[in-house]
């Protein structure tokens, strides 16, 4: 198929995005909601870091690259809408999003009220401080899309009530939560709010101002095609008295036998070591989102995806199960013929990459629609109509032997 002027070729030059993207070369990468492919310009910041660190020392060339690597402040800020002293640099969305989580003090009998599309390392979170601290764990059920039911989860909130958090865009499906609308009815009863945007950012324009969150995590590998091993971490000015389970010697300066100075910024929520050539990876990837404007990226891949839908519905015992009002760039599907495992695995041998999503990846989700493995086709805006077509050959083949 031609590609044609819509999906946002007339506003991104998709033909030197590409070749800019080694990797497409090799591969047709529909896995970006694992990690997506980093541009040429992140790969060699990272490789040139690494051999100055080698060459010239770690210390040193941190101190060289100072400047440089602040440039994840303002970055990461202009993305998001948030100021600079709001955002802290982790190594994984995870470690974000437990930072922020355990830095709420619970007591026995308060509540925290999160969704059906929770994700599995967030939920075994809240179970750990179940035990721990004896906090009851409040599920608001789903509208019939799928998505949060906003309504709900307004009546759920009680006098108990210490956070609301919930996942933007699940890790096993298209569905885009109401983020603001959540926000809206949190700031309302003045209780914190923690979304995990892991899925969103880089693909979906995220606004922390409109969405009025507390804390906002995400991933660098996914759709800002960061490199493997990065995160960050938005914590709103209004609510840095509240500290990391464990702050070190970045986050607090130790003054005597008994005290510590807490920092002044959120960066009180990182740790003093992190991969430095990872970092400015980051930052590379995120001046290029920051330069093609994420509204432009959410076009593309809302209209790829769409047609990457369509064209999978044609195919004979193809079932695709997205949810949600608006879908996003993931699009997750079953065959009748062959389990999810198999069809990722015979994909990957024609050089087609997905990913198979697990039933115990968001377990409340799918145990109560009685899934359990799909294949998980996630697209990018570097992705091409004519990608879509040479997946939906292979997968008619392999369907149909
Ligand atoms: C919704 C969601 N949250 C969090 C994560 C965890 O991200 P990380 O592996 O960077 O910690 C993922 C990863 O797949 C995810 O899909």
């Amino acid at each position: 198929m031609q590609e044609n002027l819509k999906g946002n070729q007339d506003v991104m030059d998709i033909g030197s995005l590409r070749k800019n993207t080694p990797g497409v070369e090799n591969v047709i990468h529909f896995n970006n909601a694992g990690a997506a492919l980093p541009s040429k310009a992140t790969l060699e910041a990272q490789l040139d870091y690494l051999s100055e660190e080698a060459l010239w020392g770690g210390y040193e060339t941190g101190r060289k690259f100072q400047d440089q690597l602040l440039e994840f402040y303002s970055q990461s800020a202009a993305l998001l809408n948030a100021e600079p002293s709001e955002m802290a640099y982790v190594d994984s969305a995870t470690t974000g999003w437990q930072r922020a989580f355990f830095s709420v003090p619970y007591q026995q009998g308060d509540e925290i009220i999160t969704s059906e599309s929770a994700y599995e390392s967030n939920y075994i979170s809240y179970l750990q401080a179940q035990k721990r601290f004896g906090i009851k764990i409040v599920i608001t059920p789903s509208t019939a899309d799928g998505e949060v039911n906003v309504a709900e989860l307004d009546k759920r909130i009680t006098a108990r009530t210490k956070l609301v958090a919930i996942t933007h865009i699940p890790t096993s499906g298209g569905l885009v939560n109401p983020a603001e609308a959540v926000g809206e009815v949190a700031e309302k009863h003045g209780i914190p709010y923690l979304l995990d945007a892991c899925q969103s950012v880089g693909q979906y324009p995220v606004d922390v101002k409109k969405i009025r969150c507390t804390f906002l995590s995400s991933t660098g590998r996914k759709f800002l095609r960061a490199p493997r091993g990065t995160g960050l971490l938005y914590v709103s000015k209004q609510y840095l008295h509240l500290n990391p389970f464990s702050l070190d010697l970045f986050g607090a300066q130790w003054l005597s036998e008994t005290t510590y100075k807490t920092r002044q910024d959120s960066r009180k929520f990182e740790t003093w070591e992190c991969n430095l050539a990872n970092k400015l990876g980051m930052i590379v990837a995120l001046k290029e989102l920051n330069e093609l404007k994420t509204s432009n990226v959410w076009e593309r891949i809302v209209f790829l995806a769409n047609h990457l839908r369509k064209e999978l519905e044609k195919v004979p015992g193809i079932s695709v199960h997205d949810q949600g009002r608006v879908k996003s760039g993931i699009v997750t599907f079953t065959s009748d013929q062959k389990t999810a495992v198999q069809i990722q695995l015979e994909l990957q041998n024609r050089n087609i990459n997905t990913s198979v999503t697990a039933q115990s990846g968001t377990l409340l989700n799918l145990q109560k629609r009685n899934l359990d493995q799909m294949v998980r086709a996630s697209i990018h805006y570097y992705n091409t109509l004519d990608e879509i077509d040479q997946f939906i050959i292979a997968l008619r083949q392999i369907v149909s032997h």
